[in-house]
């Protein structure tokens, strides 16, 4: 009996774990990351289509990817920005570039910088889009901002 209990056990922790580290067998920070800035980018497309004329203004479709953009700004990510994990020592699993995580990285300056920016556009984003469009160029710029130094091209 105490060997079933422990066997049955064992199986819910492997398959706990499993789960926790997303079913494959990448590194959890680089997935985790990775799914953030899938985040920004739906998000920022949302508004990015509707500037461009691609998709019609939706103000409360503005509004929700707006707020969506400040909230993930505010989430703290720490727990998935960890030196060694770059593609110096993971390879091509990971863009980020060792720079990140440098003495003089100015990568927190710049997430302070596309939070800033995410605010600014949330406090428009239902104001139609001549109030839309100038608010999405300081967060657009932001994410370039960061790429250019610290993500490697593909
Ligand atoms: C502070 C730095 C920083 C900021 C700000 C930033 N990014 Fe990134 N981004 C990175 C790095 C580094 C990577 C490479 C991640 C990896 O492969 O480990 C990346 C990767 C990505 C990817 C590819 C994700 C994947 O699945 O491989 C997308 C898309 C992306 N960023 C979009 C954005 C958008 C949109 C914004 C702005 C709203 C943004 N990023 C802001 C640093 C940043």
């Amino acid at each position: 009996m105490k060997l079933i209990l422990s066997l049955a056990l064992t199986v819910v922790v492997a398959s706990t774990s499993m789960v926790i580290a997303g079913g494959h067998d990448g590194n959890p920070a680089v997935t985790a990351r990775k799914a953030h800035m899938q985040l920004y980018q739906h998000n920022l497309s949302i508004l990015g289509n509707m500037a461009r004329g691609n998709t019609d203004y939706d103000a409360a479709a503005a509004q929700a990817a707006a707020d969506n953009m400040v909230a993930l700004t505010t989430m703290s990510q720490a727990g998935y920005w960890l030196p060694g994990t770059t593609n110096a020592e993971l390879g091509d699993e990971t863009r980020t570039l060792p720079a990140i995580f440098g003495a003089d990285s100015t990568a927190r300056t710049i997430g302070a910088d596309l939070a800033a920016a995410s605010v600014a556009l949330a406090a428009v984003a239902s104001d139609g889009l001549d109030a839309v469009g100038p608010a999405l160029g300081p967060v657009g710029g932001a994410c370039t901002a960061c790429h250019r130094p610290y993500r490697a091209r593909n």
